[in-house]
C-alpha cells in the first residue's frame, strides 16, 4: 500500500545548512532512503564533503554554495537542483542563526538576521521550490523549528520568535498548497550536540540545568531528529500536513 512506504528512491531533496549539525544528519538519512541530495550553506567545504559522503555511500548529491538571505542565489540553488536532477521533492528548510542576547541588549540588525535567515529565506525558498512541486502535483516541505517555538528561553527572543513565527508559516503553506499535492510540515528539536549549541552544551552548568529540564536527562544527538524528518518526507506520512512533531525527549510537557 503507497500509504505505509518510507523508502526515497527516484526522489530528491534539497537540504540548507546541511554541510553539518542536524543538517548533515539529514542530508545523509534522505540519502540513506534512497533520494538524491542538494547539500547547500555558505561553507563550501563542508557542503563538498557531506555531498562526497553521499556519493561514496553509492548515493547521488550535489553541493552547491548559497547564501540564503541573497535572492539570486536561491534561484540558483534551485536551478541547479533541476538541472543536475530533474525535479525537486523535498525541501528541508534547516539553515538557522541566533544570538543569546537580551531583549534589551538585541540589536536592530541582529533581530532583522535572525528572521532574513530563519524565515524570510525559509519563504522565499519554498515559494520557488513550490513552482516545481505544483508541476509535479507533489512535494514535501519539512521546516525545522525548535521546542523554543512554543517556550520562551531568556535571552533567545529573536530566535524563539523566529521559530514560532516558521511554525506557522508551515500552517500557512501547508494550507495554500495542500490545493497542489504539497505537504509542509516542522520538525522542532530540542537542544541537541551542535556546533550551534555549542556554548550552551560546553558550559556545564549551563548544560546541568538544561538537561534538567528534558524529562528523558539529555541532550539530543543530530541523528535524532532524522527520523521525524524521513516519516514527514514519505509516503507514510501522505495525509499529515500543517504539523508540528517535538523531537525533545518530554521537554515540552514540563
Ligand atoms: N542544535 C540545537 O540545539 C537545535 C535545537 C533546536 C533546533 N535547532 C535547529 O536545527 C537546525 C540546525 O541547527 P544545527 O544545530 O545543526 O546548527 P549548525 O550546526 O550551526 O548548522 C547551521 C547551518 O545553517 C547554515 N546557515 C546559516 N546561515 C546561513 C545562510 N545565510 N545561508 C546558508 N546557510 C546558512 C550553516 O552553514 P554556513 O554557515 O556554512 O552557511 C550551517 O550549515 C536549525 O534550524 C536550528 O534552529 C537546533
Amino acid at each position: 500500500m503507497e500509504g505505509v512506504k518510507f523508502d526515497l528512491t527516484g526522489k530528491v531533496a534539497i537540504v540548507t545548512g546541511g554541510g553539518k549539525g542536524i543538517g548533515r544528519a539529514i542530508a545523509l538519512g534522505l540519502a540513506e532512503s534512497g533520494a538524491a541530495v542538494t547539500v547547500a550553506a555558505r561553507s563550501q567545504q563542508e557542503i563538498e564533503a557531506v555531498a562526497e559522503e553521499i556519493i561514496k555511500m553509492g548515493g547521488k548529491s550535489i553541493a552547491v554554495v548559497t547564501d540564503l538571505t541573497i535572492n539570486e542565489q536561491l534561484e540558483n540553488l534551485v536551478q541547479k537542483t533541476l538541472s543536475t536532477f530533474g525535479r525537486v521533492d523535498i525541501l528541508v528548510n534547516n539553515a538557522a542563526r541566533s544570538f543569546l542576547r537580551s531583549l534589551l541588549d538585541l540589536r536592530e540588525d541582529g533581530w532583522d538576521k535572525v528572521f532574513d535567515t530563519n524565515v524570510k529565506a525559509a519563504w522565499l525558498l519554498s515559494r520557488l521550490v513550490v513552482r516545481k512541486m505544483a508541476e509535479q502535483k507533489s512535494g514535501q516541505i519539512i521546516n525545522i523549528t525548535t521546542v523554543g517555538a512554543e517556550k520562551a528561553e531568556a535571552g533567545m527572543a529573536a530566535y524563539g520568535c523566529s521559530k514560532a513565527a516558521l511554525k506557522m508559516l508551515t500552517r500557512c503553506m501547508a494550507r495554500e498548497w495542500a490545493a497542489y499535492g504539497i505537504r509542509v510540515n516542522a520538525v522542532g528539536p530540542t537542544l541537541t550536540r551542535t556546533e550551534f549549541s555549542k556554548p550552551i552544551w560546553s558550559n556545564p552548568e549551563i548544560a546541568k540545568l538544561v538537561t534538567s529540564n528534558i524529562p528523558m536527562g539529555r541532550l539530543a544527538e543530530p541523528e535524532e531528529i532524522v527520523g521525524a524528518v524521513l516519516f514527514l518526507a514519505s509516503g507514510a506520512a501522505n495525509f499529515i500536513t500543517g504539523q508540528s512533531i517535538y523531537v525533545d525527549g518530554g521537554s515540552l510537557t514540563l
